[in-house]
């Protein structure tokens, strides 16, 4: 370890020990930074019996800064361990940032592929097309240490075409044959991603570009490429989308392609795009294939350059964001799919019956299912959030600033609406609407740990009986 690396370590354990644990808004079950900022998941896998959750981390400013990774492991997806920050921004090739990456566990050991941001200084550079070094880096790991960090592939080694712009390495394993999807932007502001190949984990060869026939947005960050039952999807946040009716109202977006033909050639075809998410606060989810052959997808519970369009309070707590819950991937009808983890009902505690019309002052921090639902429906928390289906438009508004902190609404059209599972974890919201069809994340700012929570549904006064579980 060479002497910044042991410096920054011991100033993060020091920063580290400024307890934030008090905050109210302090999440009960979902992945937070220990203090500072996170953004999006990385080098998710299942490694010698447990989970390995990465994410990007600036211990030193709840706003985002310099970039490490910050771990945790669990064995059950419930009970998790913070591990510390085993990858720092330490080498020439990484030293302005340790950006978004993947995990690929083979011979007892996690081969982790990320990139090294490094911005020049010194002269008018843009940082787009000049400026920026994106290097990707294979970095060794037992599980704890990182043993071993190796550059790669520099902007040298990208197609010619391409801005500086090229990052997040997602590295898979088909009949023993490796590949990396990266995303990256063009010189012509095209969203693209690129496909490597390789035999030994080590040298990496072009293949082709992923991308749509018309420009979709000016950057793809943070690709994904899976089969999932006998589909192969692209996943890809894409930057730069315009407005259109109720889609692409977040700055950013995520979502999917359904891949038609062979990506390994250049004869493929891309559907349509499809978001993952329509609430406020979803960004650059990443999947992983665990021991039971789930594919489960976590995400950012959060999105970056949000100021000036909303908030986060937390910030003046000195912490920012959280990671979703984990969400187990279906393919129902060519569309994918997003239900919770079936662990989670571990955490149900109490049971609670919910009357129609009558407003109840609960814990934040719940699990709410409704079934068979066959009509119109309304849920207001706070007496300022609401959630509702009417007219075959579902619905997440805030009716004040005071809660959404600039958060205003997002909807989707929905044939209908059948079931809601809800989770509530103190300042963030999650709604899965008809087993995960679609789903809605939020960020909320209540002023006690309790909020008010009322159900309304059927004009005609019939009474639904309703389920709520607090969660430990
Ligand atoms: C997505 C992203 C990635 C990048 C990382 C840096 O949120 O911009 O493209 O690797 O965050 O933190």
């Amino acid at each position: 370890m060479n002497s910044l690396t042991k410096h920054l370590k011991k100033s993060i354990e020091i920063i580290e020990k400024n307890n934030i644990n008090d905050d109210l808004w302090r999440l009960n079950f979902h992945l937070m930074p220990p203090v500072g900022w996170l953004n999006d998941p990385n080098g998710l896998c299942y490694f010698n019996g447990e989970y390995h959750v990465f994410f990007q981390y600036s211990p030193f400013d709840a706003k985002g800064a310099l970039k490490f990774w910050g771990h945790y492991k669990s064995k059950d997806l419930i009970n998790w361990e913070y591990l510390g920050v085993p990858l720092l921004p330490d080498q020439p090739f990484d030293c302005h940032g340790a950006y978004s990456g993947s995990s690929l566990v083979e011979d007892d050991k996690m081969y982790i592929y990320y990139t090294g941001n490094v911005k020049h200084t010194g002269e008018n550079y843009d940082y787009i097309n000049t400026g920026r070094g994106s290097n990707t880096i294979l970095a060794i790991s037992d599980g704890v240490n990182i043993i071993n960090k190796k550059c790669l592939l520099t902007n040298n080694d990208y197609p010619k075409n391409l801005t500086c712009h090229v990052r997040d390495p997602k590295v898979f394993k088909e009949n023993d044959v490796y590949y990396m999807v990266l995303g990256a932007r063009t010189k012509e502001d095209k969203g693209v991603v690129l496909l490597y190949k390789s035999l030994d984990k080590i040298n990496w060869t072009f293949l082709n570009t992923i991308e749509t026939e018309n420009t979709f947005g000016y950057m793809w960050e943070c690709p994904d490429l899976f089969t999932l039952d006998n589909k192969t999807i692209l996943m890809v946040s894409p930057q730069g989308l315009e407005e259109d009716g109720y889609k692409y109202q977040n700055i950013y977006q995520s979502g999917y392609f359904i891949l038609n033909g062979d990506y390994k050639s250049c004869n493929y075809s891309l559907s349509s795009f499809t978001e993952l998410d329509r609430g406020f606060d979803f960004y650059a989810p990443q999947t992983f294939l665990d021991n039971k052959n789930r594919r489960i997808l976590i995400g950012w519970l959060g999105l970056p350059d949000i100021d000036p369009f909303y908030k986060n309070k937390t910030v003046e707590n000195n912490w920012q964001h959280s990671l979703t819950i984990p969400r187990v991937l279906k393919i129902i009808n060519d569309k994918l799919y997003q239900q919770p983890i079936e662990e989670l009902k571990n955490l149900r505690k109490d049971k609670l019956i919910i009357e129609n019309n009558k407003t109840y002052n609960v814990d934040s921090s719940f699990e709410l299912i409704i079934e068979n639902i066959n009509n119109n429906i309304e849920i207001k928390l706070e007496n300022d959030i609401n959630i509702l289906f009417k007219d075959n438009l579902f619905t997440l508004s805030f009716d004040t600033n005071d809660l959404g902190c600039g958060r205003s609404k997002r909807s989707v059209p929905l044939d209908f609406c059948n079931k809601l599972q809800i989770f509530v974890d103190h300042s963030s919201i999650e709604i899965f609407i008809n087993d995960g069809e679609e789903v809605f994340s939020t960020r909320f700012y209540p002023k006690n740990r309790n909020i008010d929570l009322k159900i309304s549904c059927n004009s005609d006064n019939i009474l639904y009986p309703l389920d709520k579980y607090s969660i430990k």
